[in-house]
């Protein structure tokens, strides 16, 4: 049956932990797929989770399905957590919300959604983005091309050309922007510059989806980092976002985020969820409980909310201080290069501007593992590794 199947490339990111698996040098760092390492470069479990998980636990709960469209106290905290509590759309109950399996799971359901309610319009995705944007947008049969993003020169963003590629798009196309830490680049507009991208969205009459990974990671401050999409929403957008609890929750494996739909009327909103129904319902038929369960019971709880505030600003102040940590070994070590961008990107990712040779390298002579775009995971440095990272980027850029 299967002669004709040729093998196919590994996948650019999580191919990288293959490779990193294989490698038994006790000095080797993965800094490929963004998931937090604590200071020792384990996984962490944030004490809120643990403390969620036994409250489910002692709860004792069934495992009955899920509603197509998932916890409904996940649902509506999520949106609220994105949104704030008192946005008018919430309130008015104009938006229409489906827990979905992550941020992938969000934007393959929105992609899904627009090429069946939305057909033959293109989405415009950064360049560079996140890999997968491309191929869930082409597997959902949606037209995929890029707007002008990072600047190669400075390694900040390239606002010009952003903003010229977004007015060139027809008008009611998909223009879909990272809310905050712009994977892979760590580059973000400024509020200033939003508020133009804004502008010029409403102009255009662009649709816009906000994929929303990493609320809380980037400053540390959840409403700090949702200041973009909320700017948008009360510019009027009816905006699609898609929400991820991977990175802020440590819920990676668990598979829980959110794909919801501002829409015009509670009607409306109404027939959008019916349909997004009738989308899952052969993809996936309904979502796992257990990640729904676990943010559900923290974000309605006052202290575990609290804690976990407390806790994903202790991750990203962490990552922050790894980036400073990094730039001072790298001087230390003789390196005359301009790595300001380290420290002035934000969030889990620094584009580092190394190229695939020096990359291979980094790997072949060092066992440091990173994708071949030169993107390094910030969190999986740590004080005990961060100088033999410098020491080996300096060995390869000098
Ligand atoms: C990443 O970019 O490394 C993460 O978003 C994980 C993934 O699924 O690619």
């Amino acid at each position: 049956f299967w002669s004709n199947v040729q093998k196919g490339p590994e996948d650019p990111i999580l191919g990288v932990s293959i490779a990193f698996n294989k490698d038994t040098s006790p000095s080797k760092i993965n800094l490929g797929v963004g998931a937090y390492r604590d200071e020792n470069g384990k996984p962490y479990v944030l004490e809120c989770v643990k403390k969620a998980d036994k409250k489910i636990f002692e709860a004792g709960v069934d495992h009955e399905y899920a509603p197509i469209v998932g916890l409904a106290s996940f649902n509506s905290l999520s949106v609220a957590l994105a949104l704030g509590e008192d946005c008018k759309a919430i309130k008015d109950k104009k938006i229409a919300v489906i827990q979905t399996l992550s941020g992938t799971g969000a934007l393959r359901v929105a992609a899904e959604f627009l090429a069946r309610f939305y057909p033959g319009k293109t989405a415009y995705v950064p360049n560079p983005t996140w890999g997968n944007h491309n191929t869930i947008f082409a597997d959902s049969g949606v037209a995929v091309k890029s707007y002008a993003y990072y600047n190669p020169q400075n390694c900040g963003l390239n606002f010009d050309g952003m903003y010229n590629d977004i007015n060139a798009a027809p008008n009611g196309s998909i223009i879909l922007l990272h809310a905050c830490a712009h994977n892979p680049t760590g580059v973000d507009p400024s509020i200033a510059q939003w508020k133009k991208i804004s502008q010029l969205c409403k102009d255009k009459q662009h649709f816009v989806l906000f994929d929303f990974a990493y609320q809380g990671f980037a400053s540390g401050s959840p409403e700090k980092d949702a200041e973009p999409v909320r700017l948008f929403v009360a510019d009027g957008h009816q905006i699609g976002l898609c929400q991820s609890f991977a990175k802020n929750f440590g819920l990676y494996g668990q598979r829980i985020g959110a794909f919801s739909l501002i829409t015009g009327t509670p009607e409306e909103a109404l027939a959008v969820e019916s349909q997004l129904k009738i989308l899952v319902r052969p993809m996936y038929s309904n979502p796992p409980i257990f990640g729904a369960r676990v943010v559900s019971t923290i974000l309605s709880n006052k202290e575990l909310t609290e804690q976990w505030r407390t806790e994903v600003k202790g991750m990203a102040d962490r990552i922050i201080g790894m980036r400073e940590s990094l730039v001072k070994y790298l001087k230390q070590h003789g390196s005359t290069k301009d790595w300001s961008h380290i420290t002035n990107q934000i969030g889990m990712f620094c584009y580092t501007g190394l190229t695939p040779e020096q990359v291979d390298r980094l790997a072949s002579e060092f066992h440091i593992y990173l994708t071949r775009n030169g993107r390094i995971s910030i969190a999986g440095i740590n004080s005990k590794n961060v100088e033999y990272l410098a020491k080996a980027i300096h060995a390869v850029t000098k």
